[in-house]
């Protein structure tokens, strides 16, 4: 499989007006095309920072970031970004919601962009709902909505930063089964941030393990299943072996 995403070496300070804050240190990982990757670590190690220097958000103090062979720019367009609030607008019908990031491309009149998004909300059982507003639908079904207004911008790579974590436990479990299998079957590449083990071996295919801050790289884990949703693996034989693995790096 070809590595989409490459972080080589890559060290990041914050610079505040009394300090200087090392949050990543020498952080090397690849993500695989088409696969699901998750990053997990202790609270404030430096996740989101990972996230927002392959959005180009940030620039490295040191090290390089490699987008499908050619570096991250400042805001690249080829990523998209799911966050833990869906951020959607109230005052916005669905369908507005969808189309705004093409607005914002200024993309809006295309009608390949269209298209998709149309098929998208029909495909993922939102079509229904498309002059409805936001807070008319379930929780769960606003996190779709985010996910389908993120994949019209058609990004060559999704972060995923705790994009459950608002949710209750229940509505949890079924939104991470509706979200991977939008990302697989639109044959999306993930990088995901949880805090939630149980979580990440649900959905990935590898699992990257980072220290506490400054975060490094402790461990690539490759997670196999023989397959199945996220519901299904949490039911795996394996599951509890992997889990514990994963705890113990963590501790
Ligand atoms: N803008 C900033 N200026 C200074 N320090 C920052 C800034 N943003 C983050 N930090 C610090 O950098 C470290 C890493 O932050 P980051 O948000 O990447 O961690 P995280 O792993 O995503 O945390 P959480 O688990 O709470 O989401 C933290 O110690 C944080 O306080
Ligand atoms: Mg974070």
């Amino acid at each position: 499989m070809k590595n989409l995403l490459e972080f080589n070496n890559v060290s990041y300070f914050y610079q505040t007006k009394e300090s200087e804050v090392n949050a990543l240190d020498n952080v090397t990982f690849t993500v695989e095309e088409k696969s699901f990757s998750t990053l997990v670590g202790p609270s404030g190690c430096g996740k989101t920072t990972i996230l927002s220097l392959t959005a180009g958000l940030l620039t490295p103090s040191s090290g390089s970031i490699i987008l499908d062979g050619k570096p991250i720019t400042k805001n690249d367009g080829r990523i998209g970004y799911m966050f833990q609030r869906d951020h959607l607008f109230e005052w916005r019908t669905i369908w507005q919601n969808i189309i705004l990031g093409l607005e914002i491309q200024k993309k809006h009149k295309s009608a390949q962009k269209l298209e998709l998004a149309e098929n998208l909300l029909k495909k993922y059982d939102l079509y229904n709902f498309k002059n409805k507003k936001p807070r008319q639908l379930s929780g769960g079904m606003r996190q779709r909505v985010a996910l389908i207004r993120t994949l019209v911008l058609e990004p060559a790579l999704l972060l995923l930063d705790e994009p459950f974590s608002a949710l209750d436990y229940q509505t949890r479990l079924k939104v991470c089964d509706d979200v991977y299998e939008i990302i697989k079957s639109e044959q999306k590449t993930a990088l995901l941030v949880t805090h939630d083990i149980s979580e990440a071996l649900s959905m990935s295919d590898k699992i990257i393990i980072l220290s506490k801050r400054p975060a490094t790289v402790k461990e690539n884990m490759i997670i196999s299943f023989s397959g199945g949703t996220p519901l299904q693996k949490r039911e795996d034989d394996n599951f509890g072996n992997y889990f514990e693995k994963i705890w113990r790096f963590l501790c």
